[in-house]
C-alpha cells in the first residue's frame, strides 16, 4: 500500500471512483452515476470513503478561493440512508478495492461509520446480502450483525438476499 489511509466523508468528487467500483465489483447490481450522487446528496446520507494517502505530500495545499484539490485514490466506501421516522440506517453499500481487502479498511470504515450514527441517534443498523457472498457475511457476522429474515428471488439473478441487523447504543447528543 501506498502510505496511510484516510478516512472522510464521502464527496461528490468520489462520484466516479464509486461508479467505476460498483461496476467492477457489483456487476448487474450496480448503482449508477444518478443513484449514487441521489444517496449522496440526500440529508439522511451517511457515507464515508477510506483514500489512499493523507495528504501530507501535498507541495502546496489548496489555498482558499482556489480550485478545490482533487481527491486521492478511493480504497473503500460506505453509503447509508437514515429511513425517515426511524432509528434505523440501511446501509446501501459498502465496498473494498479487491486489492485491498482483509487489511482491516472494511471494518475501519464500518466502525467509523457506526460512530457516526450513533452520534445521530441511529440505533439500528439493517442492509441486505447475497447468500452466496460468504466473504461479506463472515465480515457481517464478525462484526455483530445477525441475520433475521430472508427475501428470495431478491437480486437480478434470482438470488436470495440475507437481512442483517445491528443494534447500536446511541450516543446522547446533548
Ligand atoms: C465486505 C468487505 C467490504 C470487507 O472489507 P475488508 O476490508 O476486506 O474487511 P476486513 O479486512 O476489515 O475484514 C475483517 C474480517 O471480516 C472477515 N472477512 C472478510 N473477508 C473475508 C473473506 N473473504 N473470507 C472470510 N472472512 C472474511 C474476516 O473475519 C476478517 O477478519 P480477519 O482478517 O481477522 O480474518 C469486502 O470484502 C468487499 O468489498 N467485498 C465485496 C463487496 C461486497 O460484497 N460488499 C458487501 C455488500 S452487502
Amino acid at each position: 500500500m501506498k502510505g496511510p489511509i484516510r478516512y472522510r466523508s464521502t464527496s461528490l468528487e468520489d462520484v466516479s471512483q464509486i461508479e467505476e467500483m460498483e461496476k467492477t465489483y457489483f456487476l448487474e447490481e450496480a448503482f449508477g452515476r444518478r443513484q449514487i450522487r441521489y444517496l449522496l446528496q440526500s440529508p439522511n446520507a451517511i457515507a464515508l470513503t477510506a483514500e489512499e494517502g493523507d495528504r501530507s505530500d501535498w507541495a502546496h495545499p489548496p489555498q482558499a478561493g482556489g480550485p478545490a484539490a482533487s481527491n486521492g485514490k478511493v480504497l473503500g466506501y460506505i453509503i447509508g440512508l437514515g429511513r425517515r421516522g426511524s432509528s434505523a440506517v440501511r446501509i446501501y453499500t459498502f465496498c473494498v478495492r479487491k486489492d485491498y481487502r482483509l487489511k482491516g479498511i472494511g471494518t475501519s470504515l464500518l466502525q467509523r461509520f457506526e460512530r457516526g450514527c450513533q452520534r445521530r441517534g441511529v440505533s439500528n443498523l439493517i442492509l441486505e446480502v447475497g447468500e452466496d457472498n460468504s466473504s461479506a457475511l463472515e465480515f457481517y457476522k464478525r462484526n455483530g450483525f445477525v441475520e433475521f429474515s430472508s427475501v428470495p428471488g431478491y437480486y437480478s439473478d434470482g438470488t436470495t438476499a440475507v437481512r442483517m441487523r445491528k443494534v447500536i447504543t446511541v450516543i446522547s447528543r446533548q
